[in-house]
């Protein structure tokens, strides 16, 4: 799929086996989460643009790679998205962090937005958006629409599950998002819930179901 990308690294696979248990503890699914947001970071950021630096080793001196630009800004689509940012952070501590918050109206399935905080300067940052669950597409749309009327134009969506219509309407809205995802499901349900998914990440993730 064009603009899609799944990465099927076999500890993902078998991490996210785990997650979709209906038996797995909150504990268990929230740490898998984590490992398995370190390894999304991985892949997500692999084509970043690199510079070099002068550096003194103990034994001589030499021009070393090092990230160019600025610090990357990673959003997080409340509450679920937390889950995912906690291990991306692990891996970039520097990283910048925004807060969209948004619901599913749960009749309409549209997204509200109820709370946005970003750095002010995200023009020129690497943005790279985190939501567990790419399911009906509408709060990832709504949450770029905002990201993009702040200014930013280099995003990227990273998710851990994908339904087919989620991908469809997302890459529509926003055809120059790349998204990230570690599998592609069959489709959603009635209730927008993805099949055959792990259920309510946000709820699996807090014990709140
Ligand atoms: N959000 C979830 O947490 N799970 C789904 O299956 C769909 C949306």
């Amino acid at each position: 799929m064009d603009g899609v990308t799944v990465i099927d690294h076999p500890l993902i696979q078998h991490k996210l086996t785990i997650m979709r248990k209906k038996d797995t503890s909150t504990a268990g699914f929230r740490r898998l989460l984590r490992e398995i947001s370190t390894l999304l970071c991985y892949e997500v950021t692999r084509d970043l643009e690199m510079t070099h630096e002068r550096i003194e080793t103990p034994i001589t001196q030499m021009d070393a790679p090092v990230l160019a630009g600025k610090k990357l800004v990673f959003v997080s689509i409340l509450r679920a998205g937390n889950g995912l940012l906690e291990g991306m952070l692990e891996l970039v501590p520097s990283a910048r962090v925004a807060h969209i918050g948004l619901y599913r109206n749960h009749d309409t399935l549209e997204a509200i937005e109820y709370y946005f905080k970003a750095p002010e300067d995200i023009t020129n940052r690497v943005v790279i958006v985190v939501d567990p669950m790419l399911a009906t597409g509408n709060s990832s749309i709504a949450a770029i629409d905002k990201l993009k009327e702040r200014g930013a134009q280099n995003i990227r969506f990273v998710c851990l599950l994908a339904a087919p219509e989620g991908i469809k309407a997302f890459r529509t809205a926003h055809p120059d998002v790349p998204v990230f995802t570690a599998a592609i499901d069959s489709h959603l349900n009635e209730l927008g819930y993805i099949v055959p998914g792990l259920g309510d990440a946000g709820d699996r993730m807090y014990g709140t179901k």
